[in-house]
């Protein structure tokens, strides 16, 4: 069979095999949260595993999918050992469900595939591995966050563009505030992303990053046609690095921390956004969405 013939037949039965699920299924569409910033070490794992815990204890039903694929490290940050992980889904060795953990508060962790540095690399056929993992993925989800990289890498556009909503962590440093300006600016004219939700963090002296929210407003206002929602406001606080030291989330090692009680703010208007009524959101469609993103054209080229 030609090649590109054989492509479209991987993609072909991949996109049937959702489609049926689907109509099987019918569930409630799962809210898919992508955090990302750009900027490394702005916070964006710490955030984003907080967020899982904290809505978990809120009684949601949370997985979080560690997408950063070169330096995965929920799994650190969480003290857990996984046996398996994303690469060995993606190689069709292991199904999603052998490779969940189960992490604090009850949260499902997908753990990162280490060394799998960039999604585009990945063939159709892995492509169609990781729609059907997921798409047999029997557990009832209320939300999905994913952990992205560092960097405006095509992976993490496409994480990004896939979700329902886009977090962007940012803190008061000039090279922070142009890496989330440059990407929202990507996601806006190329991807078609139009709302951001932004968690100022690392604020200092019971500052409520409202100021520096400010300052990432004047430049979006001026060049791009988008709306930023302060979503919330991290103040830097030592215990959240003490409990990245204890391999345990701070909003649990440290509950009464300002950290913690400002993360917990943020799960409870998380747990508010509301996903749009017409959203094909079941994780079947959010992986479907990512992985179109790199059509299978791309690679043919390649
Ligand atoms: N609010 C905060 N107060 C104090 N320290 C913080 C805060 N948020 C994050 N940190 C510290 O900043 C460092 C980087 O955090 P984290 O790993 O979450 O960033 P990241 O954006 O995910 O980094 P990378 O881009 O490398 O994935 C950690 O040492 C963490 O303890
Ligand atoms: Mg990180």
């Amino acid at each position: 069979m030609p090649v590109h013939d054989m492509k479209k037949t991987i993609h072909a039965s991949a996109t049937d095999q959702a489609d049926g699920l689907r109509r099987q299924h019918a569930r409630r569409p799962v809210k898919v949260i992508t955090v990302t910033g750009g900027k490394g070490g702005v916070g964006k794992t710490n955030i984003c595993a907080n967020l899982a815990v904290a809505l978990s204890m809120l009684g949601r039903r949370v997985m979080l999918l560690d997408a950063d694929l070169g330096l995965a490290n929920v799994d650190v940050m969480f003290g857990l050992q996984p046996h398996y992980n994303l690469a060995d889904v993606v190689r069709g060795e292991r199904k999603l469900q052998d490779v969940i953990v189960n992490g604090p508060a009850g949260v499902m962790v997908v753990p990162g595939a280490s060394g799998l540095s960039d999604m585009a690399d990945l063939t159709p056929a892995h492509h169609a591995g990781i729609i059907h993992a997921f798409s047999e993925l029997t557990h009832d989800l209320d939300t999905l966050l994913v952990d992205t990289a560092a960097g405006i890498s095509d992976g993490v556009l496409r994480f990004a563009e896939a979700a329902h909503e886009v977090l962007v962590v940012v803190c008061d440093e000039p090279t922070s505030i142009t890496d989330a300006y440059a990407i929202i600016k990507l996601l806006s004219t190329e991807r078609g992303v139009s709302r951001f939700r932004i968690v100022t963090n690392m604020t200092r002296q019971g500052g409520d990053g409202s100021g520096l929210f400010e300052k990432l407003v004047r430049v979006t206002d001026r060049f791009l046609k988008v709306t930023l929602d302060h979503a919330g406001s991290i103040p830097f606080d030592d215990r959240v690095w003490r409990a990245v030291q204890l391999q345990t989330p701070f909003v649990t090692a440290f509950p009464t921390s300002l950290a913690a009680g400002a993360l917990k703010k943020l799960a409870h208007r998380a747990d508010k956004w509301e996903v749009p009524q017409n959203a094909r959101g079941n994780i079947e469609f959010f992986v479907e969405r990512f992985l179109n993103g790199t059509t299978i054209a791309e690679h043919e080229v390649a």
